[in-house]
């Protein structure tokens, strides 16, 4: 199953195609979503507690390339990104989440979609995001969606890793994908 998209970046609903149709809201982000964000990531994330590496500055300052969905005011799923700072021509996907009785319809890659058609209209055709090794989850997605994975330090059970990404002992598959050379999904 996937999702039919009529959207547009900053709204619009999503219907998940199959027997049981439901409506999503799509929307851009807003700093009052971080409450919302924090409280159900650890659970999003299998028990893992990566809360702190979404202090609230993000949504405060990165909420308007960042993207909520919900059903019933009910979050189903965000994604964290911005544009690069330091690469005018770079863009970063710092986190991306979808409850875990929403997986497998399409609702992660039509945010990544979003924001892709988003950052072509900013001229930011890199883009780049980074995952734990332990995430197979993650990685296989962004496989999925067309990210390489870049070369690091290491590997692990054959997944490019750089070692001691954000401290010791703290490994990071990095991804990227150039838009230029990937092409738009085709419509319909
Ligand atoms: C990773 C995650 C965001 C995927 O979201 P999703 O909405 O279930 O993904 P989609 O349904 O859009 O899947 C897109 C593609 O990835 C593939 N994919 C998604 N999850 C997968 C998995 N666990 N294993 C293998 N492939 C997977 C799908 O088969 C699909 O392929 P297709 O479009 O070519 O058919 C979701 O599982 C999640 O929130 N995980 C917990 C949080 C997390 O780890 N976030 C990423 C790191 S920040």
């Amino acid at each position: 199953m996937s999702v039919l998209a009529r959207t547009t970046a900053t709204g619009g609903t999503i219907e998940k195609r199959g027997a049981m149709v439901e409506k999503y809201t799509i929307r851009a982000a807003k700093p009052e979503d971080h409450s919302k964000i924090i409280r159900v990531m650890p659970d999003w994330w299998g028990g893992r507690d990566l809360t702190p590496m979404v202090p609230k500055l993000f949504l405060v300052h990165f909420h308007t390339s960042s993207t909520v969905v919900e059903l019933e005011n009910e979050l189903i799923a965000f994604l964290i990104a911005f544009d690069s700072q330091s690469y005018s021509n770079e863009a970063y996907i710092h986190f991306v989440g979808v409850h875990p009785d929403h997986r497998g319809v399409g609702i992660g890659r039509h945010l990544y979609e979003l924001f892709f058609e988003r950052c072509r209209t900013v001229h930011r055709t890199i883009v780049r995001c980074c995952t734990s090794p332990v995430n197979r989850a993650s990685i296989a997605f962004h496989k999925r969606i067309g990210f390489s994975l870049e070369q690091g330090d290491g590997e692990i059970d054959g997944i490019p890793i750089i070692n001691n990404y954000n401290r010791p002992r703290d490994p990071k598959v990095r991804f990227r994908i150039d838009l230029e050379t990937r092409p738009a999904p085709a419509e319909g």
